[in-house]
């Protein structure tokens, strides 16, 4: 096994590089003394349009969910027009089933998301952010908080501005609490939630780029999209783009280092640091000590339950953003797999993902908010061994129609809906159909 050397996780002990029980919260000083604030300083001895250029450059792609380009974002924004605040979203809802990574890092190194914020901030001219956290991370809201009073202790934030030669650079920096609802993590429900109202995904377009908060340009980026910012400015583009993987279609590589928390069956779940287009199987054997008892690999979600399910056969995909496309998956997603061991119920897995969908549908689309009813109630019925082969179909029916991509509803949340129960139903169809019974046609209906 390769293993890369820890960027994002340096100052954080992790598995294998380093046993985790070490771990505690990196203060300001500690932070500086280890390096930290250093790729500031180097970034406001450029100009904004170089270190916006040197993100784009690396290709450095967003981690919280879609893979887009965060650079390609950064240069989509509208320009400086003097009529008010630009904003910065920090995406920390992490509400996704399965993923826990954004939460290691603030937890134990929340300077290395400041600094990223304060990069961000400078290469896109930016003067306010604020830090979306979900609900119930209670105790990462308040370490976040300290974080932040210790950079305006220090200067980092604040009226007073950081300098460059004569030019100040000032931003104010809040922390926002979400309560508790999976649809503030989509990005437009977020900005609404920001702006005290309930968390309603928008229309797009207009993008938040050029019509965000409160109105304003607005750039939404993931925590860890932000923490891998000030290594990239101070190692250079070279060494990004040697970690990961070229596109196996033309396309976009995968590079840089990602957080992949693994959960489920496995031996020792955690969350850890690995080179993107790491194989699946490696991520458990190397990393996780292997399947949990001995057991076989039965199948996994791939990087959160939106993105759907790995097979039987699909143990050795490579963990980067062209999943997708090669594994009849959404895409890489948070890069946060659960794993299945021989035993696992798939069915019920299904029921419990609807079951998830349903509650957390925001309801303003039709295809959602009823669909997800009915895929659950559909479900529910198939594990009781009440539902016969035709509800099989039209549960692939419902799901398959709904969804951003299917240009029925306003956002992804019910494309998760639709790939949780479509790969699950067409990966493992002989589990779903030994618990259906024969579809009975009355025989006055059959046609003569
Ligand atoms: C239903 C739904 C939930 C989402 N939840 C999150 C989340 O918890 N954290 C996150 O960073 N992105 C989440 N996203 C993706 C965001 O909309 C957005 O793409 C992301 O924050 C952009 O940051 P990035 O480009 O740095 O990845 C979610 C999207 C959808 C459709
Ligand atoms: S797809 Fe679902 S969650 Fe998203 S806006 Fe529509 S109803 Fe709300």
């Amino acid at each position: 096994m390769k293993l890369v050397e820890p960027i994002l996780t340096q100052r954080i002990p992790c598995f294998p590089h380093a046993d985790p029980k070490d771990r505690h919260i990196v203060s300001y000083d500690e932070f500086t003394k280890t390096g930290g604030y250093e790729a500031l300083e180097k970034a406001l001895d450029l100009e904004p349009a170089q270190v916006l250029a040197t993100v784009k450059d690396a290709v450095l792609r967003g981690r919280g969910g879609a893979g887009f380009p965060a650079g390609l974002k950064w240069s989509f924004l509208a320009p400086e027009d003097g009529k008010g605040s630009r904003y910065l979203c920090i995406n920390c809802d992490e509400a996704e089933p399965g993923t826990f990574k954004d939460r290691l890092l603030v937890d134990f190194d929340p300077h290395l998301i400041l600094e990223g914020i304060a990069i961000a901030c400078w290469a896109c001219k930016l003067d306010v952010a604020y830090f979306f956290i979900r609900g119930e991370y209670h105790h990462q809201a308040r370490v976040m908080e300290r974080a932040i009073q210790e950079a305006y202790a220090a200067g980092i934030f604040g009226k007073q501005g950081l300098m460059r030669g004569k030019q100040k650079f000032a931003v104010e920096c809040y922390v926002h609490r979400g309560a508790g609802a999976y649809i503030c993590g989509e990005e437009t429900g977020l900005l609404e939630a920001i702006e005290g109202k309930r968390g309603w995904p928008r229309v797009k377009p207009p993008f938040p780029a050029v019509k965000g908060l409160f109105g304003r340009p607005t750039i939404v980026n993931n925590v860890e999209t932000l923490a891998a910012v000030p290594s990239i400015i101070a190692r250079g583009v070279a060494w990004w783009k040697s970690i990961g993987v070229e596109s196996s279609f033309g396309g976009m590589a995968s590079y840089g280092p990602k957080l992949m928390g693994v959960s489920g069956h496995v031996n020792r779940p955690g969350c850890f640091e690995a080179p993107l287009g790491i194989s699946l199987r490696a991520l458990v054997n190397d990393y996780c000590g292997g399947m949990r008892d001995g057991k076989k690999f039965k199948g996994a979600i791939a990087g959160g339950v939106s993105m759907g399910v790995l097979g039987t056969d699909q143990f050795d995909a490579a963990m980067d953003f062209e999943i997708g496309r090669r594994c009849d998956v959404l895409g890489l997603g948070t890069a946060c797999p659960t794993i299945f061991d021989e035993d696992t119920d798939m069915v019920a897995i299904a029921r419990n993902c609807a079951r998830f969908f349903m509650n957390e549908s925001c309801g303003q689309c039709t295809p959602c908010r009823e669909g997800a009813g009915w895929i659950y109630k559909l479900l529910t019925r198939i594990e009781r061994g009440d539902a016969t082969t035709r509800d099989l179909d039209v549960l692939v029916e419902v799901a398959s129609s709904m969804g951003l991509s299917e240009g029925t509803t306003i956002c992804g949340l019910a494309d998760g809906n639709n790939w949780a129960v479509r790969t699950l139903v067409n990966k493992f169809r002989p589990e779903f159909e030994r618990r259906v019974k024969p579809h009975f046609v009355p025989v006055h209906l059959v046609a003569r």
